[in-house]
């Protein structure tokens, strides 16, 4: 299956924002907690975007993991170098395409991640055949993403507001079945952990500016519900319009995400 699919920057980095201004929990600490990266590993972060789980383990080993982060969008690669400049770490932001085989050689790895990325992965057995391959023996592979019953309330104001089907989304669908699965019959040892996060809207606007950062034209997830930027702008407003009512019945708006992490050993 091919997933056209592209993240712009801004989008993510909002996203990102909204999560951590509005949450309940950190899934940094989450991840830690779960991982441990010591000093001395070798960790591969596949479709690293900006680069902040790289960074993230970089500050956690104090600066003595060796962290490569690997990405095919050119555009968030550099936004990771510059930010990788900026504190003067010394992680590899490389091109990557977890379609087509990585660049590194057998056993490479102590910890390969992905958060939120390689499940747009077109075959899910030869790229985590390549996860596989590159790790050493004992070497663990981390991978999150949506759960199916993530952000439920986002999806009932959308389709309310449109009386449309939601378009299928490539993660939440294909986590705890495809994904879980192919990583099960690969690797020795498969676990399935999970994170809950309730992001506490105090208005109406933070929720919007999730809504346009999820829904973004050039992302191409959502483009069956538009077709250019009036309709866009449509779609936006007969959003707002449902959320603002809930807001005004509810006195809130809580939107739950729920992650999954598939924590593998080889
Ligand atoms: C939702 S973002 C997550 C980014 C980052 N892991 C994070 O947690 O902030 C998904 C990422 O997957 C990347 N991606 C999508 N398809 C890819 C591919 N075929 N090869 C490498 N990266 C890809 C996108 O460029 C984007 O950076």
């Amino acid at each position: 299956m091919k997933i056209d699919y592209q993240e712009p920057s801004k989008d993510l980095l909002m996203r990102i924002d909204i999560h951590e201004k509005y949450g309940s929990a950190n899934i940094d600490e989450w991840t830690n907690d779960l991982l441990k990266p010591q000093a001395g590993m070798d960790i591969l972060d596949v479709g690293c975007g900006a680069g902040k789980l790289c960074f993230l383990f970089d500050d956690y080993t104090k600066r003595q993991a060796k962290i490569v982060g690997g990405d095919f969008s050119n555009e968030l690669l550099e936004k990771a170098r510059a930010k990788n400049a900026e504190r003067g770490s010394k992680i590899d932001f490389q091109f990557l395409d977890f379609n087509e085989k990585f660049n590194f050689a057998d056993s490479s790895f102590d910890l390969c991640t992905s958060a939120f990325a390689i499940y747009y992965a077109s075959d899910l057995n030869f790229t985590f055949g390549e996860a596989h391959r590159v790790l050493k023996d004992g070497g663990r592979l981390f991978v999150s993403g949506p759960l199916p019953e993530n952000k439920q309330m986002f999806y009932e104001i959308i389709k309310e507001a449109t009386h449309a089907e939601i378009p299928p989304m490539p993660g939440s669908s294909r986590f705890k079945g495809d994904i879980f699965d192919t990583i099960d019959g690969i690797f020795a040892k498969t676990e399935l952990h999970k994170f809950e996060n309730h992001l506490t809207f105090p208005s109406v606007a933070p929720f919007i500016d999730y809504v346009r950062a999820s829904l973004g034209e050039d992302r191409k997830l959502w483009t069956s519900m538009f077709n250019g930027a009036d309709e866009y702008e449509a779609l936006i407003s007969k959003i707002q319009t449902v959320a603002q009512a809930w807001f005004e019945r509810d006195g809130k708006l809580v939107m739950t995400k729920v992650v999954g992490g598939i924590l593998a050993t080889k």
